[in-house]
């Protein structure tokens, strides 16, 4: 089907206008990147985090790209992923963009990888995505069409596609699970007219990477063809495609955002 006359076919592709969306994590570095470009697009975009604060200062740095509001909400917690989706489609009862992005890391030796760093890190990024998405079904089913599937991105890793450089044994773990759930889901959503996608980021500034970037940036940015890290537009636009019409005939993907990290390690 092509554009209608009046619309500009670009728009008429990757525009968001009339969508709205949650982005989880939305308050700081990839997910701040993505809310960003989500609302560029047209979207309407509520941003969750844990801290109230955290989600003031998101909602006064994302305000000028458009209409934007945050709900905080401890994902960790499967009554608090509950209430998150009442909150948001109480306000409205289709939501078109989920992205689960909110995420957790934790490092350690071998020998002393506490029992601990593996139900944080699992809990927040393999069974949080699958509760929200639980609970969301009906408003992502609200917004779904043959023509126009509602989207579900995860946000899964590079580690996840080639072996990690540090002792981040969980959470390599539970992004490869981020990564196949979002296979298993777009095999089982497909008739709902949902798509799930995952991207697999590379080295990007945030919170999260701000000591590993001071500390190894430069190797990083040596080990991508492209020899740089990733910049808050290279987020954006790969989340964007896979949400606008443009990507409606695309589900079940992991699309590597790495500058060719792991997709071109040769491991020599
Ligand atoms: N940056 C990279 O290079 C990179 C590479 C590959 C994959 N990723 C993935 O990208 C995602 C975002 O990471 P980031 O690097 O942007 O890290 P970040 O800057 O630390 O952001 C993490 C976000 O998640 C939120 N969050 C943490 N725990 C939460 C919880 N229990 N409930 C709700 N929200 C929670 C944080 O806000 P609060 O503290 O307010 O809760 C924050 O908004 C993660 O899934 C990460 O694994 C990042």
């Amino acid at each position: 089907m092509t554009a209608p006359a009046a619309v500009d076919p670009l728009r008429h592709l990757f525009g968001l206008d009339g969508k709205r969306a949650l982005v989880t994590g939305g308050t700081s570095g990839i997910g701040l990147m993505i809310a960003r470009g989500l609302l560029q697009a047209g979207a309407r975009v509520v941003v969750t985090s844990r801290k109230p604060r955290a989600c003031d200062e998101a909602v006064e740095a994302l305000s000028a790209f458009g209409p934007v509001s945050a709900v905080p909400a401890d994902l960790a917690r499967v009554e608090e992923c509950d209430r998150l989706a009442e909150e948001v489609l109480g306000a409205e009862p289709a939501l078109h963009i989920l992205v689960n992005n909110a995420g957790a890391t934790w490092g350690a030796p071998l020998a002393s990888f506490p029992a601990s760093a593996w139900d944080k890190v699992l809990t927040l990024n393999v069974m949080a995505p699958f509760w929200l998405l639980q609970a969301l079904l009906p408003g992502l089913r609200a917004a779904a069409s043959a023509e126009d599937p509602a989207r579900v991105v995860n946000v899964g890793s590079m580690d996840a596609i080639r072996t990690p450089v540090f002792p981040t044994y969980s959470y390599s773990a539970s992004k490869a699970a981020v990564h196949q759930l979002t296979r298993h889901l777009a095999r089982d959503l497909g008739p709902d007219n949902i798509t799930v996608n995952a991207v697999a980021p590379g080295p990007f500034p945030s919170r999260m990477m701000a000591v590993t970037l001071e500390e190894h940036g430069g190797a990083f940015a040596a080990a991508s063809p492209l020899g740089r890290i990733g910049r808050a537009d290279d987020m954006a636009g790969s989340v964007v495609f896979l949400v606008s019409r443009a990507a409606s005939y695309v589900t079940g993907a992991v699309l590597p955002v790495d500058g060719g990290i792991a997709t071109t390690a040769t491991g020599m």
